[in-house]
């Protein structure tokens, strides 16, 4: 009887002990003595409101801790710094504690630059951050050496910053396991790429003032290369180096100004399954066929808003994978005609073109999808109807806000899909 309640008892004192440990181990004391130090720049009036002396600091606002291990895995500082205070620079020892810190974001928070360590310019030194969002600030082109020593980084956005000129992304080198740098929105006008981020795959350049696109080569393992709203037109010889972007699948040159000879030395990229080009403006009359042969990837074409001649449709046609092809918009005249062509084609949009007449031939076997609004179609529908019905796979039609006339003589005619 009496060694049961000894039993009962020793099991009490072990439970009670345990809960007693563990809310010790939610927030370590070294990490919440640099979080109180970190406030001091986050100093937003109604930020952090809750990052007060006592307390753990793992429930605090803008941290996250592994619940396991009690240390902070994540910091969410985006917009915590006072407005008023202009071009800051912030003290990276501070954050020497976060030793396991995964996720960093010091987004909109008007900082220049790290301040200088003595004896180190890798100021920066968590060994284990993947995560780093640096957008919205006033960072320079020194940004780069700073970040040196952040070994594991994998995303780094620096968009929207004040980098300026000649960037030389060199500092960079060591970070094998980059994937993803994000740096739209600057005034870049020269970037000179390291031969080390060897994993890049995701690029982002939109915007940068970039006139070429040669130091990009050194770059083979690019997936997705963005580099909309920037003024290629002068960029004309570009074979020899575009065709070491073997891997890349996805190309965005919306808003950009190009000439036609950069589309045409694009057929030495056959990898790329996307390809996105709204609202470009196209210079250049298309030259020779022989290059349209090679296109045999492209499974999606967006021209939406760009003016293009209609001859550049012979052009699409050597795109023999293209699933969705977009061309809303894009001044198209005359008349349409695929014959032949763009056998695998599952959703087209013509909308906001004029176009007088349609030829479906025995091409667009496979189409599913059309989008034909506003297109000012001169053909009377019954004519329209009746080659739309030679698409065996269409599902779903658009017509809205056409003007056909012959509209009222029409039913009981057509049709089936
Ligand atoms: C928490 O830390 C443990 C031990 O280091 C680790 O195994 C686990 O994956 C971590 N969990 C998270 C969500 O990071
Ligand atoms: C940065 O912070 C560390 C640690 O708190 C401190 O020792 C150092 O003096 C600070 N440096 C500057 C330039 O404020
Ligand atoms: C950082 O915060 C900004 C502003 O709230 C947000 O838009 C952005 O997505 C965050 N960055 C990451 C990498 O999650
Ligand atoms: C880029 O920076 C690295 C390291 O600072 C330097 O060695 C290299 O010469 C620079 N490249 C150019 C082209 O300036
Ligand atoms: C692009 O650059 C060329 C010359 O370099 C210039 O003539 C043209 O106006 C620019 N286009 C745009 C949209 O800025
Ligand atoms: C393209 O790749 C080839 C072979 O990998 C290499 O010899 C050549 O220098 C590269 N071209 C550029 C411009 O980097
Ligand atoms: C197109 O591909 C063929 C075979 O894959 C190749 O021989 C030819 O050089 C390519 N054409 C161009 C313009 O790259
Ligand atoms: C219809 O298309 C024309 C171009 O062909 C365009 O100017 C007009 O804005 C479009 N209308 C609507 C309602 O989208
Ligand atoms: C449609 O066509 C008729 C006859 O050509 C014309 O009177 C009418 O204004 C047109 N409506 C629109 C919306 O274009």
């Amino acid at each position: 009887m009496g060694s049961k309640w000894v039993l009962v008892l020793v099991m009490f004192m072990f439970v009670s002990l345990q809960g007693c440990l563990s809310q010790t181990s939610g927030c370590w004391e070294e990490e919440r003595v640099a979080l109180l130090q970190l406030k001091h720049f986050f100093n937003r009036p109604n930020s952090l409101r809750d990052w007060v002396e006592l307390g753990d600091c793992c429930q605090w606002e803008a941290v996250t801790c592994n619940g396991s291990t009690g240390r902070v895995i994540s910091l969410f500082l985006q917009d915590t710094r006072d407005r008023e205070l202009r071009e800051s620079y912030l003290n990276a020892s501070l954050f020497s504690a976060f030793g396991q810190l995964m996720a960093l974001n010091l987004s909109r928070n008007s900082i220049a630059g790290f301040v200088e360590n003595k004896g180190s310019d890798k100021l920066l030194r968590l060994s284990n951050l993947e995560n780093l969002d640096l957008s919205y600030n006033r960072f320079n082109n020194n940004i780069f050496s700073s970040l040196g020593a952040l070994s594991s980084l994998k995303e780094l956005y620096l968009n929207d910053n004040g980098l300026k000129g000649v960037v030389n992304v060199s500092g960079l080198d060591s970070l094998y396991n980059l994937e993803s740098l994000h740096m739209g929105n600057n005034e870049i006008g020269k970037l000179i790429f390291p031969k080390g981020l060897r994993g890049l795959k995701y690029l982002y350049l939109e915007n940068v003032g970039i006139h070429d696109a040669s130091s990009l080569v050194s770059i083979p393992s690019l997936a997705t290369l963005d580099l909309s709203y920037n003024n290629f037109s002068e960029m004309t010889t570009t074979q020899e180096y575009l065709h070491n972007f073997t891997f890349i699948e996805q190309l965005r040159l919306d808003g950009s100004s190009l000439h036609i000879s950069l589309i045409q030395s694009f057929v030495v990229l056959t990898s790329p399954r996307e390809l996105w080009m709204q609202n470009c403006q196209v210079n250049g009359v298309l030259g020779s066929q022989e290059y349209l042969n090679n296109f045999t990837n492209v499974e999606l074409l967006n021209l939406d808003g760009s003016s293009l001649h209609i001859s550049l449709l012979q052009f699409i046609g050597a795109f023999t994978s293209l699933n969705t092809l977009s061309m809303r918009s894009c001044q198209l005249n005359g008349i349409l005609d695929f014959q032949d062509s763009l056998n695998n084609l599952e959703a087209l949009d013509m909308s906001n073109n004029e176009i007088d007449k349609f030829i479906f031939g025995k091409g667009l076997k496979k189409l599913e999808t059309l989008y034909l609004l506003n297109v000012s179609i001169h053909d009377e529908i019954s004519s329209l109807l009746h080659s739309l019905a030679s698409l065996p796979s269409l599902k779903s039609l658009d017509l809205s806000s056409n003007n056909f006339s012959d509209s009222t003589t029409t039913q009981g005619k057509c049709c089936s899909f």
